[in-house]
């Protein structure tokens, strides 16, 4: 039994989608949550720069005494999972993508959508996890840059969320042939319900999600999961944007929690 923190990070508030899901598959467990809303979006950054970033903030949380990190990015994951792993063997540090690979691989999907920010569907990443499983399925992509930012702003549910879908989406639905959807970014778990009004044709699958069942998994193999306690969440973002807090009080839903505002690397 281990009652010390998990660790999750994100470019912004996308990767609190995992939280609720955490929540209610291990109540027990507490987390330190850190949002780099000063530096979102990474998903057009390159490389080296989403590299410092991701080690910084780790470097952060490992500082917090957490007892496992969740990378709740996807676009982080892509970049910077090996390289983290390496810096820090002796914790768990977990990404999304390979979960949400597997997960559609064992639900049986033959043709399957990704969307996701450019860095994430540049790196291919994806295709990779999904072809090691099984090279015969077909996968199709897509980056959606502009759902990052409006997401980050609020702007959600209305017409110019709609259109922005549908200018990004609508080709890329009807000239292929598949009947899945990665949700490729933990921030389109905010836009899944446009995405399935849109769409009502495909099964999503939500990478927020995915990584939880992993973290599970991983918190039993290794004897850390938390027992009861009365410890209290955390949150920090490095600029206190209203939509971070908005966010993180709509999850909350009446537990204790900080949520402050933590600069990071300088
Ligand atoms: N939530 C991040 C992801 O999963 C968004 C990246 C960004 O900031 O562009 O990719």
């Amino acid at each position: 039994m281990d009652n010390r923190p998990i660790g999750f990070f994100d470019s912004g508030l996308g990767g609190l989608t995992s939280i609720p899901i955490l929540n209610s598959r291990l109540p027990n467990e507490r987390v330190i949550y850190f949002g780099d809303t000063a530096r979102t979006p990474y998903g057009s950054k390159s490389p080296e720069t989403i590299r410092e970033f991701a080690v910084e903030i780790v470097d952060y949380l490992v500082s917090q005494d957490v007892k496992m990190i969740v990378i709740a990015c996807n676009t982080v994951t892509a970049m910077a999972l090996d390289l983290l792993r390496e810096r820090y063997p002796d914790i768990p540090i977990l990404g999304v993508i390979e979960p949400t690979a597997r997960r559609v691989c064992e639900d049986g999907g033959r043709s399957v959508g990704i969307i996701g920010t450019k860095v994430t569907i540049n790196s291919g990443v994806y295709e990779r996890h999904i072809k090691a499983i099984d090279s015969s399925i077909r996968t199709y992509s897509l980056a959606c840059p502009a759902f990052v930012p409006l997401i980050e702003e609020g702007i959600i549910d209305n017409d110019i969320m709609d259109l922005t879908i549908r200018y990004y989406m609508d080709d890329f639905v009807a000239h292929n042939d598949f009947d899945r959807l990665i949700l490729g970014c933990t921030h389109y778990p905010m836009i899944a319900s446009n995405i399935m009004r849109l769409y009502p044709e495909l099964v999503l699958y939500n990478s927020s999600a995915e990584v939880i069942e992993e973290a599970a998994d991983v918190l039993r193999d290794r004897d850390l999961l938390a027992g009861p306690n009365d410890g209290a969440d955390r949150y920090y973002a490095s600029d206190l944007s209203d939509n971070f807090l908005k966010m993180t009080n709509k999850l909350l839903e009446g537990k204790s929690a900080r949520i402050e505002v933590r600069r990071i690397g300088e």
